[in-house]
């Protein structure tokens, strides 16, 4: 797909040459020194009651007489803002994706010119729409046709909207791949698999990448990853992979992403009522190897690590049992009571070893609990992090990206159900907080470095008629990143 920017007012719409216009409107009524026929044709759509200036309401309209664009669409946004715009392009691109239309040239009337931020929308919301799942589905639907994107502008706003087509499409290509692997089943989306997806990544990026096996992991000594591998007949991978944007002292941003290619439970098994989507257990994987596309691509002056501990939790004879005692890579003991809250174990032992990168910040991303759905629904990820700068941060970066977030606490006080009497800590405390508690468990591994955790549980996939990955938080991420380079 390309996307590019098209120089015109708004009083010369008519003569744009492209296979369909949509006219993105702010505001409750036709905007003043609109194109004289396409006025025409929004009055009489307002007349006849087929269109009005309200959020959600669109028009498509073919072949409209003294307009150029075979095709014409409006679409009222709720308001000038960048997210009010992303919601219009994607009900208006859901009109016409199924359709001829190869070119499409997209306006904002109503409001200021549009700038970076609608840019990027803009390439976030068509790229969404027409995103196709295929892999193990290659009868569906063919692709659509539309190839080349085209944001009208004013030539004092080219500059940057320029600037914000190239991060959205960086940042597109990032949520792509992270919705692509996330919505491969288990079967195709093994740890291998992931460890095969980030050396072609690595080749096709300039990234450095390195896949440690069983042996080199249990000679570290992750004895907190090892328990929850042990019981699958998939090989784990830990993987790591580094992008150099900086000079090579300079202290990176490392990304941990919890890459449960599948998540039985384990021993502690799940019920079995939608426990497929437990392939999406990877996501924090997926969006670490997202990220590090649309870095590669945008090439910031920044250093930034990947690291993906790569398993399925599965039960077997030989799996980890409750009550089993193991000792993470950082030498503290860990009682495992119940072997379903899996992702922390992985992640303890990955926080650990991000150590040896003497990191400026860590975030680890995951599909962690079950309880941050129940907090904040499927729209904010749960963000926690002791660091107030580092997480004012990432919670700018999620506005920006419209991948937004939500800060959860964490006092003392919620450590206090970790308890154990025959280790350290375990690896649950009660039913309530559960997803505060999850995250002071992985805070007892992150005392070396400013740290973060993002629990995507409910923002990283949709479940329902339109189940399927989101490639969230690869926005978020990504606007963390460049906002920290230099
Ligand atoms: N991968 C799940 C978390 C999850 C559950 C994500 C539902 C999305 C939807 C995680 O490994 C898990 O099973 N967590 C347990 C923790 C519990 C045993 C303390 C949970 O949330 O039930
Ligand atoms: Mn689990
Ligand atoms: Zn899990």
């Amino acid at each position: 797909m390309d996307f590019n920017t098209h120089l015109a007012t708004p009083a010369t719409l008519s003569t744009v040459a492209a296979d369909a216009l949509l006219l993105v409107l702010v505001g409750d009524a036709a905007p003043a020194g609109l194109d004289k026929t396409l006025a025409a044709l929004l009055g009489s759509a307002v007349a006849d009651g087929d269109f009005a200036f309200k959020a959600g309401r669109t028009l498509y309209l073919h072949h409209a007489a003294g307009v150029k664009a075979g095709r014409v669409v409006f679409a009222a946004a709720a308001d000038a803002s960048p997210k009010a715009f992303h919601k219009a392009v994607s009900a208006g691109v859901a009109l016409i994706k199924g359709g001829g239309t190869a070119h499409l040239a997209v306006a904002r009337l109503g409001a200021a010119d549009v700038a970076a931020a609608e840019a990027e929308a803009l390439v976030a919301a068509v790229s969404g729409t027409v995103y196709l799942y295929r892999h193990t589905k290659p009868s569906a639907a063919a692709d659509s046709k539309l190839s080349n994107v085209s944001l009208v502008v004013g030539k004092s706003a080219a500059a940057a909207a320029q600037h914000g087509l190239r991060a959205g499409q960086a940042i597109a290509n990032g949520v792509t791949l992270a919705r692509e692997w996330a919505n491969r089943p288990g079967n195709h989306c093994t740890p291998t698999h992931l460890a095969k997806a980030a050396r072609e990544l690595g080749k096709e990026h300039g990234l450095k990448v390195q896949v440690l096996e069983r042996k080199d992991v249990e000679k570290l000594g992750m004895g907190a990853f090892l328990a929850v591998a042990q019981g699958s007949a998939e090989p784990l991978k830990f993987i790591v992979m580094r992008y150099q944007g900086a000079a090579k002292g300079t202290a990176p941003i490392v990304l941990v992403g919890k890459g449960i290619t599948f998540d039985t439970g384990g021993i502690s098994l799940k019920p079995g009522a939608e426990m497929d989507e437990m392939k999406f257990d990877m996501g924090g994987a997926a969006s670490v190897l997202g990220t590090l596309r649309a870095v590669a691509e945008l090439k910031p002056s920044i250093n930034l690590v990947g690291i993906i501990p790569a398993c399925e939790n599965m039960p077997a004879g030989n799996a980890v049992k409750p009550g089993d005692v193991v000792t993470s890579l950082s030498g503290q003991t860990i009682e495992i009571l119940n072997t379903d809250a899996e992702g922390r174990l992985i992640l303890c032992d990955a926080l650990t070893y991000a150590e040896r990168f003497k990191p400026a910040a860590v975030v680890d991303i995951a599909t962690l609990t079950g309880a941050c759905v129940v907090a904040l629904g499927h729209h904010r990820s749960g963000l926690f992090s002791p660091d107030d700068a580092l997480a004012a941060q990432l919670l700018a970066a999620g506005e920006a990206g419209l991948d937004p977030a939500w800060r959860m606490p964490l006092d003392e006080e919620y450590d206090e159900g970790l308890k154990s009497n025959f280790a350290d800590m375990g690896n649950i405390a009660g039913r309530a907080g559960g997803a505060i508690t999850a995250a002071m468990f992985l805070k007892r591994y992150t005392k070396a470095y400013p740290w973060a955790h993002l629990d995507i549980a409910g923002s990283a996939w949709n479940s329902g008629k339109a189940k399927g990955s989101t490639g969230r938080p690869v926005p978020l991420l990504t606007h963390f990143v460049l906002s920290r380079a230099g």
